[in-house]
C-alpha cells in the first residue's frame, strides 16, 4: 500500500495536482483527518509494509450516517478525485460512497486475498506468497525429518486463491480451499497412498476459509493413525517489505489510476487484465465473484504426486 501512496502522490503531483491522504482511510474522510502528501513526504516508504495513513476496519463507515459523513468532507474539502486502495471491502464501502459523491473514485486492488474480481493480481498477493512459501520451506525440514504431516494454514478470508498459489509453490500434497469440499476420507487415503509410495512426510495447506483446521488434523491424526501438526501462518503473511512483484504492480495500477482521474472517468478499479493493466467499473468488480481457477488444483496435485 505504501508503493502504491507513493506512487499516487507523485504521479499526480507531477500533474499539478494537490494530494490529501486519508488518516486510517474511511475513519479519516468520516472525520475529515487528512494529511497533505507532497513528493519528499512520501519518501523512503516503497519498501515498506502496512501503510504510513494507518488504517482501519470501520464500523461507522458501514452505515448510511457515515457514508454520509465522508461524501460531505469531499464536498467541504472540495476533492475532486478519491483513490481507494485496499480489498473488496473497502470496494464495497467505495461503492456506497459514489451513490452519493459526485467526486470521482478509483480503486486500487491491494490485498493478500486476491480475491477482487476484474483483476488476475492485487498488491501484496505476491508478498504473502512469498513470506508463506520462505515459512512452510522451513516447515518441510521438520516434516521430512520427523515423518509428520503439517497441515499449513494460510490466510485469504473466505477464498482460496493465495492457498493455490501457496500450495502449487511449496509442493504440498494436498491443497484445501473454501471453493471445493474434500471428504476427510479422501484426504486420509491420499496420504495413505504416499506412505505406501514411500512418501512419509506430507504438508496440506488449507486456507483459512475451509474451517476449524485443528478439528480437520485431530481428525486425520485419528483415522490415519499418522502424526499432524498444525502451524497457522497468521498475521505475518500481511506484512514485511513488498516483494519487487508487488511493488511494480502498485506503480502500474497507480499510474492508471491517476490517468483515469486526469481523464473524469470515475467509478472504475485498475487491474490487470490478460497480463495487461486495464480498467473495469467499480460496480461490475464488487457485483461478480472472482472465479477460482479449478486447473490450478489439478496441476498440483499432478505435481505433488
Ligand atoms: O482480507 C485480508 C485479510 O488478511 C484476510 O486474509 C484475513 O482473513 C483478514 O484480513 C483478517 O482480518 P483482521 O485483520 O480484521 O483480523
Amino acid at each position: 500500500m505504501n508503493a502504491a501512496i507513493r506512487a499516487v502522490t507523485r504521479l499526480a503531483y507531477s500533474k499539478s495536482l494537490h494530494v490529501f491522504g486519508f488518516e486510517r482511510g474511511w475513519e479519516g474522510l468520516m472525520n475529515d483527518a487528512l494529511r497533505t502528501l507532497m513528493p519528499r513526504s512520501v519518501g523512503g516508504i516503497i519498501q515498506l509494509g502496512g501503510t504510513i495513513l494507518h488504517t482501519s476496519r470501520s464500523l461507522e463507515f458501514r452505515t448510511p450516517a457515515g457514508i454520509k459523513k465522508a461524501a460531505d468532507t469531499l464536498s467541504s474539502e472540495k476533492i475532486d478525485g478519491l483513490i481507494v486502495v485496499g480489498g473488496n471491502g473497502s470496494f464495497e464501502g467505495a461503492l456506497a460512497l459514489s451513490r452519493e459523491t459526485d467526486t470521482l473514485i478509483i480503486g486500487v486492488p491491494a490485498s493478500i486475498d486476491n480475491d477482487i474480481y476484474g483483476t488476475e493480481e492485487t498488491i501484496g498477493f505476491d508478498t504473502a506468497l512469498n513470506t508463506a512459501v520462505n515459512e512452510i520451506d522451513k516447515i518441510r525440514d521438520t516434516a521430512i525429518s520427523h515423518e509428520r504431516v503439517f497441515i499449513v494454514e494460510v490466510m485469504g478470508r473466505a477464498r482460496g486463491f493465495l492457498a493455490v498459489a501457496v500450495g502449487l509453490t511449496v509442493g504440498a500434497e494436498i491443497i484445501l480451499v473454501p471453493e471445493v469440499k474434500v471428504d476427510i476420507r479422501k484426504i486420509v487415503a491420499r496420504l495413505e497412498e504416499n506412505n505406501a509410495k514411500g512418501k512419509r512426510s506430507g504438508i496440506i495447506v488449507a486456507a483459512e476459509g475451509i474451517g476449524d483446521t485443528r478439528k480437520l488434523g485431530e481428525q486425520i491424526e485419528k483415522e490415519a493413525g499418522i502424526e499432524v501438526r498444525l502451524s497457522v501462518l497468521g498475521y505475518a503473511q500481511r506484512g514485511g517489505s513488498p516483494t519487487g512483484r508487488s511493488r511494480l504492480l502498485a506503480n502500474l495500477f497507480a499510474d492508471k489510476a491517476v490517468e483515469l482521474l486526469m481523464k473524469g472517468d470515475g467509478n472504475r478499479i485498475v487491474g490487470l487484465n490478460k497480463g495487461k493493466i486495464a480498467s473495469i467499473g467499480l460496480k461490475e468488480s464488487c457485483e461478480r465473484e472472482k472465479p477460482l481457477s479449478l486447473d490450478l488444483l489439478k496441476l498440483a496435485t499432478v505435481l505433488s504426486s
